[in-house]
């Protein structure tokens, strides 16, 4: 899979795709994300990339000369199987829509800033809005890399045991089984036995059945 990911902070999202899983994926080939400088596409000696909105009121709308041009260049590079824009009012972000875009082939993420992009960009290019919640970042470069995060992992190839994304929660729409490793007596408070039982199916149903009550009791609207 390819990701390339709009921003005008690229340094911002250096970091974030090299460390574990992420930096796994694209060692074995199988992601590569491509940073592309919106800066680059601004207008004028200042590379303006911004400006007032009509109607006045408070804040910067980016424009939409830089960012159509930028998104026409690339898309005359490759074809991109979703263009996706990070902002607070675009569809939630859940597990089902994370697996759906980890088969795709290439992804196209714009970033937005200040009051967001101009309304123009959306009707005409972006196929896809997302958010990661219920709250406002300064901009979308992290919510674009919580995104990528959520899919690269997903790639067949990252996950060193491939059956362990199975039990993720959010899969079947289940928060995930407790879990737990040595000691088995930590300060008085002891592993389950049926972990240390060795008998596999006993186990699976004891983790369906924790999963279960663990998001009856937490996330009831899941179920
Ligand atoms: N940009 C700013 N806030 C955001 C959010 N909550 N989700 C996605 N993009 C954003």
């Amino acid at each position: 899979m390819r990701i390339d990911i709009i921003t005008v902070l690229p340094e911002l999202l250096e970091s974030p795709f090299n460390h574990s899983m992420l930096q796994r994926a694209k060692d074995r080939g199988l992601l590569e994300i491509n940073l592309v400088n919106l800066r680059q596409y601004g207008l004028g000696k200042h590379k303006q990339i911004d400006d007032y909105q009509y109607g006045g009121g408070a804040g910067l709308v980016m424009m939409c000369e830089p960012i159509v041009n930028c998104i026409e260049q690339l898309k005359s590079e490759r074809s991109y199987d979703e263009i996706i824009y990070m902002t607070p009012d675009g569809e939630r972000l859940n597990q089902k829509t994370v697996n759906s875009l980890s088969i795709q082939k290439n992804l196209l993420v714009l970033c937005g800033h200040y009051k967001g992009i101009d309304e123009r960009i959306r009707e005409l290019l972006i196929t896809k809005e997302i958010s990661i919640g219920d709250y406002v970042l300064s901009g979308g470069e992290l919510a674009a890399a919580v995104l990528v995060d959520a899919v690269g992992r997903l790639l067949p190839g990252v996950l060193n045991d491939e059956t362990s994304a199975l039990y993720d929660s959010f899969q079947d729409n289940l928060l995930s089984p407790p879990v737990y490793t040595r000691p088995e007596d930590f300060r008085g408070s002891v592993v389950p036995e049926i972990l240390l039982s060795g008998h596999e199916k006993k186990i699976q149903e004891w983790r369906f059945e924790k999963a279960v009550e663990r998001t009856q009791q937490r996330r009831p609207d899941l179920l």
